[in-house]
């Protein structure tokens, strides 16, 4: 451009200063062609990685378009679970291996670390075993339809959020088609209507992101609602009472009775006592092995440390459950 100008400056037809001020005005005029020509490389990349992730959610083993099977009824089968989780390839599951009808409960206790989240997990298929299977009516939970499965589950995480929406959205897991009914149910079934009628919108309160203008307690009552909602065959709660005060614990154990009456075969993991009143049988996890299992009746004792001969491990330090606390 400038070469152009001086041509054209030396056969009188431009001036210096308007050379300069070609040169300026020309700059910033091709100043769009030359971002593209810098931006080409980034536009080429993000193009092929945009194809190849494409091609990998197309060729994906979990795409498989899966049978569509009956609802199951609710039988656990859990298979010699194994979880060594890379890089450190530290043994956080070994060898948990146990079974549940439907209708029937289970509690799971341990001390802070022994992978009682982690065995929460995989009992809904959010987290893959190392080795061995979690089979619901027989089938491995990995064969199952995930939107199925999704539906036949109910699930109360232990780090549980809420959706910036509204307390229905929330307990209808965002479903805007959600049938005003099943919201019901699910609240009437977890013991929740009382508290969500004492809200001035009452369903329609709108949680925000960070659970506002929820209590720790009423979100977690709210989550749980959320888990029982669609009627799911599986339940399992991870802590579900850690936030909770006299009056939900009453409702939780409520809702508890209530899933065993409508058969739901439910998972409780807990580190408080007050939920193992409410159930059928007790896993004792240690380091993410299996220390105790059998009926309520069976394995109190050696949680209270009431029987003669208990083993220390089985009291291991860290354990929040009381020295000495009766079932019923
Ligand atoms: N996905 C994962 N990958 C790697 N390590 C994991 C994973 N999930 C859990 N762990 C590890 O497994 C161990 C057990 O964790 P987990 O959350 O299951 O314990 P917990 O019994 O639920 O404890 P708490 O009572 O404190 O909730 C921890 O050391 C944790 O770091
Ligand atoms: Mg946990």
């Amino acid at each position: 451009m400038l070469g152009w100008g001086a041509w054209l400056a030396l056969s009188n037809e431009i001036t210096g200063g308007m050379i300069i001020a070609a040169s300026i005005i020309g700059g910033r005029a091709l100043a769009p062609v030359e971002g593209i020509i810098d931006g080409w490389k980034s536009y080429v990349g993000a193009k092929s990685a945009y194809g190849r992730i494409q091609k990998l959610l197309h060729t994906s083993p979990l795409n498989v378009h899966r049978l569509r099977l009956p609802n199951p009824a609710g039988r656990l089968s859990v298979e010699r679970l194994l979880f060594v989780p890379p890089p450190n390839k530290r043994v956080i599951l070994n060898g948990i291996s146990f079974q549940l009808s439907p209708g029937e409960s289970l509690a799971v206790v341990g001390a802070s670390g022994s992978g009682k989240s982690a065995l929460g997990r995989m009992l809904v298929g959010s987290l893959i075993p190392t080795a061995g299977n979690v089979r619901l009516d027989m089938m491995d939970l990995r064969n199952w339809d995930s939107r199925q499965l999704g539906e036949n589950i109910g699930y109360l995480p232990q780090d549980m959020q809420l959706f910036p929406g509204t307390i229905k959205e929330n307990i209808a897991r965002m479903n805007r088609e959600a049938k005003d009914e099943d919201v019901f149910k699910a609240a009437q079934m977890s013991d929740i209507h009382e508290m969500v009628s004492q809200f001035s919108q009452g369903y329609e309160t709108q949680v925000a992101m960070d659970g506002a203008p929820l209590s720790g307690g009423q979100r977690q009552r709210i989550g749980l609602a959320r888990a029982f909602y669609n009627n799911p065959r599986l339940l399992v709660l991870d802590e579900p009472n850690s936030n909770l005060d006299t009056i939900g614990e009453q409702a939780l154990a409520q809702a508890l009775e209530r899933a065993k009456q409508d058969g739901m075969t439910v998972i409780a993991i807990t580190q408080r006592p007050a939920l193992l009143r409410c159930v059928d049988k007790i896993m004792m996890l240690k380091d993410g092995t299996v220390a105790a299992f059998g009926s309520r009746d069976e394995v109190m004792p050696l949680i209270t440390g009431k029987r003669p001969g208990i083993s220390q491990h089985q009291n291991a330090p860290g354990h929040n459950l009381p020295a000495a606390q009766p079932a019923e």
